[in-house]
């Protein structure tokens, strides 16, 4: 008896055809130079690509690709680069989050309609890593993933400057009147100096983190610099690992699993990492059929201490981090609390791929016993503003403020607030907490980054650097604050954040993991028959949004692309 025989791979399913359908699916790859031997039943490797030029963080990943190419010629694969809708966070309105499930979709059918057996997922700016995971997940066949790394630090006149931390800082200090616009102009070329995601624990950083906490990168994907050789030498590395991956048949529900959730749970409460990790890891779970619930971030995650010294949440960049050790060296601290059996995707585990990592500078990666934050993971609150959750990351916020009790200061929607906040007229003081409406998944529609709204002018010249901020929409990764977000139901879905009105007496209680508002249910039920809902979107991918996204508690994913479809394939297109 011979050995067994292998199973025939899925491009063979077009490749290796005979007659005419051969001569189709052949013939027209063979344009490109590909001489037939490419054909021969080796891996077919996707090369999946978010490069742009209106996304400027993967400006870099046409070069990426090359080395990804050379590494899978090099193990013996058949490289094909293919683009999918990229998303540039600073410039697609309304939001980009608007189509991150889009972006899903368009990478899921990619991938299962065309010759492809295994895929490396280029991504970087905040959207294009969840939506490329997703969008994989959902057809489960052996994947990796590529971080396109951190920017170079930001500084400005011999200082440093971080990626959004730093333009929300300097903004405040605009209109408090103690920083001039011909100064915050120059600013804006000191802070984005190479290519690359931004270079704070924002939340282009953080999915990062969580790709290679998951598993599903190489080792120190998350914080090699973009312009760094040793991020062209990992792309390579990558390139040779897939195909591998493919003979192995490593795939991605081999790799996240719910013990892989919970490292990354654990993960961005370690590195101080965004909210929106929340709402992309659940949907991602949601996509490889994981059972993950919000609970589950403030239980796994919310006791754990902070470990990493970056903004908005401490003092250093990613570059640091870099120089520092990276992933590898932080997880090595928390090392305890992790699952170190994961699967990853060198085919090693998680414990065997940080057993020697070093640190090098403790003041950057703090050792477990002096950590910059004790308790620093998501806390998920509950009330009658909130029955079905909203999160805040105390690690951003002023303790004094984790437990308020103050008056409403409500804004209907991003326009009114934009409108009045700037009004010495506005009757608001310290005290207030501001509550902000309609921008959640279905409100804005997509779920903006607005939720960390700034302070008015009158009160930044008192000095005052923080209040409660409440809304049913996301913050920026890189910013920070006393701010609850993702209260679900959202207003627009008829959540009780509709009702509130302005003079209601708000209590946030964070360590009673508490948010209710003090208005009797007989009040509320009298609003509600008084609410009406905003004007939704009547056609195209709003209105097919619209119809379909669940609310943040469960990852705003479209209902209908929950779970997977398979990598089979499909029927002949001719
Ligand atoms: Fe692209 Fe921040 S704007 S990563």
């Amino acid at each position: 008896m011979g050995s067994p025989k292998k199973p025939q791979l899925r491009s063979q399913s077009w490749f290796g055809r005979e007659g005419k359908q051969g001569f189709y699916y052949r013939s027209w790859l063979k344009s490109a130079g590909n001489p037939h031997d490419m054909f021969d039943g080796r891996p077919v490797i996707g090369i999946c690509n978010t490069w742009s030029e209106l996304t400027p963080c993967n400006g870099h990943f046409r070069e990426l690709a090359e080395f990804v190419k050379r590494g899978v010629y090099e193990a013996g694969g058949f490289p094909l680069e293919f683009p999918v809708m990229s998303l540039g966070e600073t410039q697609v309105r309304p939001t980009a989050m608007l189509f991150r499930n889009l972006v899903s979709m368009d990478v899921e059918e990619s991938i299962r309609a065309n010759p492809i057996d295994g895929v490396v997922l280029l991504m970087g700016c905040d959207k294009t890593t969840p939506a490329l995971l997703m969008g994989a997940a959902s057809v489960d066949l052996p994947s990796i993933g590529l971080s396109g790394g951190p920017s170079l630090s930001g500084n400005w006149r011999g200082k440093p400057i971080g990626s959004g931390t730093g333009v929300i800082h300097m903004s405040e200090m605009v209109r408090a009147g103690t920083l001039t616009q011909e100064e915050f102009i120059e600013a804006e070329a000191c802070m984005q100096r190479s290519t690359g995601s931004c270079m704070t624990m924002g939340t282009a950083s953080t999915m990062a983190s969580m790709v290679e906490a998951l598993g599903m990168s190489l080792p120190e994907n998350a914080a090699i610099p973009a312009v760094d050789s040793r991020r062209s030498r990992l792309a390579q590395l990558t390139g040779r690992r897939i195909v591998e991956m493919v003979h192995e048949d490593l795939r991605m529900s081999k790799v996240l699993t719910r013990s892989a959730f919970e490292n990354a749970i654990k993960t961005n409460a370690a590195i101080g990492g965004s909210t929106n990790a929340v709402i992309h890891l659940l949907a991602l779970a949601g996509r490889i059929g994981v059972p993950l619930d919000l609970d589950d971030w403030d239980q796994l995650g919310s006791k754990l201490p902070c470990l990493l010294n970056l903004k908005p949440s401490g003092q250093f960049l990613m570059e640091d981090f870099f120089y520092a050790g990276g992933l590898p060296a932080l997880l090595r601290e928390i090392a305890g609390h992790l699952h170190l059996d994961c699967l990853t995707v060198n085919g090693r585990t998680l414990g065997d791929n940080i057993a020697d990592a070093p640190c090098w500078d403790h003041d950057v990666i703090r050792p477990l016993a002096d950590p910059i934050r004790v308790e620093a993971g998501i806390a998920v609150l509950r009330g009658n503003l909130s029955p079905d959750g909203a999160v805040i990351k105390p690690s951003a916020a002023s303790p004094a403020l984790l437990r308020h009790r103050g008056p409403a200061v409500v804004f209907e929607n991003i326009e009114d607030f934009k409108a009045r906040i700037d009004d010495e007229a506005l009757e608001i003081d310290e005290n207030s907490i501001m509550v902000l409406k309609n921008c959640g998944p279905r409100g804005y529609p997509g779920m903006a980054e607005v939720g960390n709204m700034p302070l008015p002018p009158k009160l930044l010249r008192k000095g005052i650097t923080d209040m409660v901020r409440i809304s049913d929409a996301r913050m920026s990764g890189t910013a920070y604050g006393t701010v609850v977000l993702h209260t679900s139901p959202e207003a627009a879905a008829g959540g009780n954040l509709a009702l509130v009105r302005d003079g209601d007496i708000i209590e946030l209680d964070v360590p009673g993991r508490r948010l209710h508002l003090e208005v009797s249910d007989d009040e509320l039920a009298v609003r509600r028959a008084q609410w009406t809902p905003p004007p939704a979107p009547e056609r195209g991918w709003a209105k097919l949004y619209i119809d379909h996204v669940q609310q943040a508690h469960l990852g705003a994913d479209l209902d209908i692309l929950v779970g997977g479809s398979g990598a089979d394939v499909p029927r002949d297109s001719h």
